[in-house]
């Protein structure tokens, strides 16, 4: 096996828990465009991203769902088996699409419309990844905690949804 140059050790991802949430997120950035940058791949780049993610903060459920025909269709993901088609407008996902926003749910339990595809999904955000200005997929991220999410996990996410319409090809 060739020796690695760069830090990110063949396909071994850091995780420190030690550290604070914005660090680890700065760390998860890092080792996300070391691992990105020398692959052209869309889907490959993505899946990685969507690992590292679930990894770094042991998400309930990462992944992306893909714009097509105007609906949203499931993409790679990790965690619990998801529904694989969400209309524009509809749950969460289907309304990110719709406003071309970031949207966080606290409690999806009050959040009308919610597409519970796990019992066990208590919040989430969902992220839009655009290309030539229009919504190309989100990237929904579940959790298994009440208001998990705040404005530090929107910065970050948006951070990796930019990292990953820039590998978009
Ligand atoms: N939570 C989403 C549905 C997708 S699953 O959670 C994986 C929603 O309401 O849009």
């Amino acid at each position: 096996m060739p020796l690695q140059t760069n830090f990110f050790v063949a396909e071994d991802l850091i995780v420190d828990n030690t550290l604070n949430k914005e660090d680890k997120y700065k760390l998860l950035l890092r080792q996300l465009q070391e691992l990105t940058a020398d692959e052209n791949d869309m889907l490959a780049n993505f899946a990685n991203c969507i690992a590292a993610i679930k990894d770094s903060f042991s998400f309930l459920w990462v992944g992306v769902y893909f714009v097509k025909n105007n609906e949203l269709v499931l993409g790679p993901f990790q965690g619990p088996v998801a529904c694989t088609r969400i209309a524009k407008g509809q749950g969460v996902c289907g309304i990110s699409f719709e406003k071309n926003d970031t949207i966080i749910v606290d409690n999806v339990d009050e959040f009308p419309g919610h597409i519970a595809c796990s019992s066990l999904s208590k919040s989430e955000i969902v992220i839009p990844i655009c290309n030539k200005n229009r919504v190309f997929a989100v990237l929904d991220v579940d959790s298994s905690e009440l208001k998990h999410f705040d404005a530090m996990d929107k910065k970050y996410l948006e951070e990796i949804a930019q990292l990953m319409e820039r590998k978009i090809n």
